[in-house]
């Protein structure tokens, strides 16, 4: 078992294109997603996919301009959760939150092996999202994760085009990974 093949091989592509995806392989990404561990096994997360043309239509229309890649894509899942679904710790922590990004994560694993996109965004009206998905108002939608097969880059802006074939960016691990006890070395740079 090679993981670490579909953890590199996960990136933001935005070359999605339009062949419309089965439910099978669907509710195998969403089935993977679940299998993520919880705090008292709340399993907070909840995914509502969206593949129904006219729903479709409703939730692009909430995108940001810059999402506009994502207009082609057959399928979006929508990662939902509410605090009061999850754990909450006495001294403030609440759980749902990072168990929804592990279930998010698992998702994207999955869809990887299976050779597809999967590329989670943030930028879209949240509250005509909601309304689209006819979410209730005690559920919080915090990401959609665009699906779809790998597609034709041609469309995108020259700055995607770029970040889609350019070299993987991330910060030196010894800024965000040490052993033992905090380092000062991982305190993100002053602003400025
Ligand atoms: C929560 C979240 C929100 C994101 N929102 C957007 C978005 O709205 N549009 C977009 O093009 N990419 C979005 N991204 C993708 C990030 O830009 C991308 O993951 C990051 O640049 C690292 O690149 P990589 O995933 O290819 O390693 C988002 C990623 C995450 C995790």
């Amino acid at each position: 078992m090679e993981l670490m093949k579909e953890i590199e091989g996960r990136r933001a592509y935005r070359a999605v294109g339009p062949e419309s995806l089965d439910r099978a392989t669907l509710s195998r990404l969403a089935e993977a997603a679940h299998l993520a561990p919880s705090s008292m096994n709340k399993q907070p997360w909840r995914m509502v996919t969206v593949t129904d043309p006219e729903r479709l239509a409703a939730l692009r229309a909430t995108l940001s301009s810059g999402n506009y890649w994502a207009l082609k894509a057959p399928a979006v899942t929508a990662f939902v959760t509410s605090a009061d679904w999850g754990l909450r710790m006495p001294d403030g922590r609440e759980l749902a939150w990072f168990e929804l990004g592990m279930a998010a994560m698992a998702y994207q694993l999955e869809a990887v092996h299976e050779g597809l996109v999967a590329h989670p965004i943030v930028g879209f009206d949240a509250k005509a999202a909601a309304a689209a998905l006819a979410l209730p108002p005690e559920a919080t939608l915090v990401i959609l994760v665009v699906v779809g097969k790998p597609g034709d880059a041609a469309g995108l802006s020259e700055k995607h085009l770029e970040s889609e074939n350019g070299p993987r960016i991330r910060k030196p691990l010894d800024e965000v990974a040490a052993f033992d006890a905090w380092n000062d070395r991982l305190l993100p740079p002053a602003k400025g």
